[in-house]
């Protein structure tokens, strides 16, 4: 599944595995981890789709919905829904996929706004061609 989404330039994936150091002190996955791995994967999609340096302004709507336990497998996934003059809107979902599941369970999702920066740190215009229409 993750190549054939990365073949999309407005989709990006990755995927993790919970180890002993993610872990919170109730045994389960800490969110500030889970937030993380969100924000790095949309950071790549924002990334690979500008081509430019950006930076997260915003991170919402962010919903945990259901634990998370060591040795499990978390896919991620961020998509572009909206591509501004300089920034760009994401959605990422977060799933598990328990050590002896078959499929995936939803475990959160978030909306976030990148912006791309210029050399001087302020926002500048997205110069990338769109290579597909965003459905806003
Ligand atoms: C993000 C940052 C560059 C925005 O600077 P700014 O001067 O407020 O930017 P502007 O007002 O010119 O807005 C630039 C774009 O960002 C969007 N934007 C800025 N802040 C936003 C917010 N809180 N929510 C949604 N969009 C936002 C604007 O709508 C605009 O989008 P558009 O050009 O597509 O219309 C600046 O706030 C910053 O450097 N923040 C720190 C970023 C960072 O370090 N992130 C890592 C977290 S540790």
């Amino acid at each position: 599944m993750s190549m054939l989404y990365e073949k999309n330039p407005l989709l990006q994936t990755t995927t993790k595995i919970v180890m002993m150091q993610d872990l919170n002190p109730y045994g389960n996955l800490f969110g500030g981890t889970l937030m993380g791995w969100m924000d790095q994967v949309a950071l790549m999609l924002a990334v690979r789709y500008t081509r430019q340096h950006c930076v997260t302004a915003k991170f919402s709507e962010i919903s945990f919905k259901e634990p998370v336990q060591l040795k499990d497998m978390v896919e991620l996934l961020a998509k572009i829904v909206k591509v501004g003059t300089t920034s760009i809107t994401i959605e990422i979902t977060a799933y598990k996929l328990c050590f002896r599941c078959t499929e995936p369970t939803l475990v959160a999702s978030a909306t976030a706004v990148f912006v791309a920066l210029n050399d001087e740190g302020r926002p500048e215009p997205i110069i990338a061609a769109p290579m597909f229409e965003v459905e806003n």
